[in-house]
């Protein structure tokens, strides 16, 4: 393989940050039940490590959107890949993602699930490029950490659908 992978943040800090935000949603959801949807595949094992931390009463679900090909830029085009099982119709919902780089997915999303009339839609990500917004009107809500404009992968970010499975973020040095 071409590419060299430097570790951004260890193991420790991301879950150090998952332990974080976790106790944000829990004192926010007090007394509230909650529907957290994952957005496949790069969010899987950020959405995982958040829901064992819930302790308010939590349902999960997962949708497949598509916005990038095999390379790194995003297309700016999103398509439903896999919608969700359960209706949000009255839930407290939160979307979690694990990045957001130009806003396109998440900007969609929020959109596309809001009709369906939910009681709340909330948006929490691993991690935000914030220098690589389109989509400038995306408010998230719960955010893990603010990255430089590097391509990052690990904690279920991938390269050409490699490196999901590290359990550190690195920066992809081609
Ligand atoms: P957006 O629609 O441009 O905000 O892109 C969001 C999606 O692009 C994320 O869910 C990731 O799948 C992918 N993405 C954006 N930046 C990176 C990165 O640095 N590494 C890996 N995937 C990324
Ligand atoms: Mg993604």
């Amino acid at each position: 393989m071409a590419e060299k992978i430097r570790v951004l943040l260890s193991e420790a800090e991301v879950m150090q940050k998952v332990e974080e935000i976790a106790a944000q949603i829990n004192r926010d959801y007090e007394g509230r039940e909650l529907t957290i949807i994952g957005i496949l595949k790069g969010a899987v094992f950020f959405t995982c490590e958040l829901a064992k931390r819930i302790t308010v009463p939590v349902t999960m679900d997962f949708m497949s959107v598509s916005s990038y090909g095999s390379g790194t830029e995003s297309s700016g085009k999103v398509k439903i890949i896999k919608d969700l099982d359960l209706p949000i119709e009255g839930k407290d919902v939160i979307i979690v993602e694990d990045i957001i780089d130009s806003g396109f997915t998440l900007s969609y999303l929020k959109g596309f699930l809001a009709q369906r009339n939910p009681n709340s839609i909330r948006l929490c990500t691993l991690l935000n490029k914030p220098e690589r917004r389109v989509k400038k009107e995306v408010a998230v809500d719960y955010e893990g950490f603010c990255i430089p404009d590097q391509f990052v992968v690990g904690c279920g970010l991938d390269y050409d659908q490699k490196y999901r499975n590290l359990p550190y973020i690195g920066v992809v040095e081609f």
